[in-house]
């Protein structure tokens, strides 16, 4: 497993952790299997799951020169919707800490969190369309059902991106802490998860989210359509402007 995502775990909680933070935590192939197997492999024992980032970012979305490789070679990268596909079969419940900026599916995964804790600093973007691409992880369907249409479409096409208070007003969110404080009230809310009796959580979180079918096809779909949008001018011309952009 990579150590630019690690696994621990402590007692009932699973930790999954992108540990990539001079990089933003942006997401390699590598990584995104990491995580994959972080979800996969949790035993029964682990009743919780928590997904966190570094102080400076929680995830800068898609690693963009190891994306645009694999993209090259013409797939979208079977890691990807591997994490995606696990994260939406995930039967344990999932909280995440977040610090700094959630871009891209540094965002849109946390549309498949229960519970979520962010930084006063925390900000959430996805700027698919400016990139020439689409939404993912099925966040053309859960974000119009989690937010309404109005606030999704300004997230997700607009590229609008959401203070903490304004990811909470939406429903993203649910609790904004100072930095400092980000991690040991996310594990709080682990913990406490944890400790609530395990087969009832299973069956609530099982009911409240029905069977992933609808969101396995929209994660596929959205797929297709980011790999035709992948070989245009408009996405191919964002993503050289990001790599050779003056710093
Ligand atoms: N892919 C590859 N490298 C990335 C990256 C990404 N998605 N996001 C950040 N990095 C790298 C930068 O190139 C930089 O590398 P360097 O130190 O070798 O020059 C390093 O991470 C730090 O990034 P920087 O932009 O200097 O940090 P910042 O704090 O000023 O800004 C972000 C942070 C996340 C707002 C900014 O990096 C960003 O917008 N990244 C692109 C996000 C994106 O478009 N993701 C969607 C991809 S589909």
């Amino acid at each position: 497993m990579s150590d630019l995502v690690t696994v621990s775990d402590e007692g009932p909680v699973r930790t999954i952790r992108m540990n990539r933070p001079d990089k933003k935590n942006a997401l390699t192939m590598a990584m995104y299997d990491a995580m994959a197997t972080g979800i996969e492999t949790a035993s029964e024992n682990q009743r919780c799951l928590l997904i966190g980032g570094a102080p400076t970012a929680f995830c800068a979305g898609n690693d963009i020169g190891d994306f645009l490789k694999t993209a090259m070679g013409g797939g979208l990268g079977e890691p990807i919707l591997r994490f995606l596909h696990a994260l939406a079969h995930c039967a344990k419940p999932v909280v995440a800490a977040v610090q700094g900026n959630a871009v891209g599916v540094g965002t849109t995964m946390l549309m498949h969190c229960d519970h979520i804790i962010a930084s006063t600093e925390a900000r959430f973007s996805t700027p698919f369309v400016s990139l020439g691409l689409v939404p993912e992880a099925a966040s053309s369907l859960i974000a119009p059902r989690l937010m309404g249409q109005a606030r999704a479409f300004s997230l997700l096409v607009m590229g609008k991106p959401l203070n903490a208070a304004e990811a909470k007003e939406a429903g993203l969110v649910n609790i904004i802490a100072p930095p400092e404080q980000v991690e040991a009230e996310a594990m709080k809310a682990a913990m406490a998860i944890a400790a609530l009796p395990p087969q009832a959580v299973l069956a609530s979180r099982r009911l409240m989210r029905g069977a992933p079918d609808e969101i396995d096809a929209r994660i596929d779909a959205e797929a297709e359509e980011f790999k035709a949008r992948l070989k245009s001018p408009e996405a191919q011309a964002a993503f050289m402007a990001f790599m050779s952009r003056k710093r």
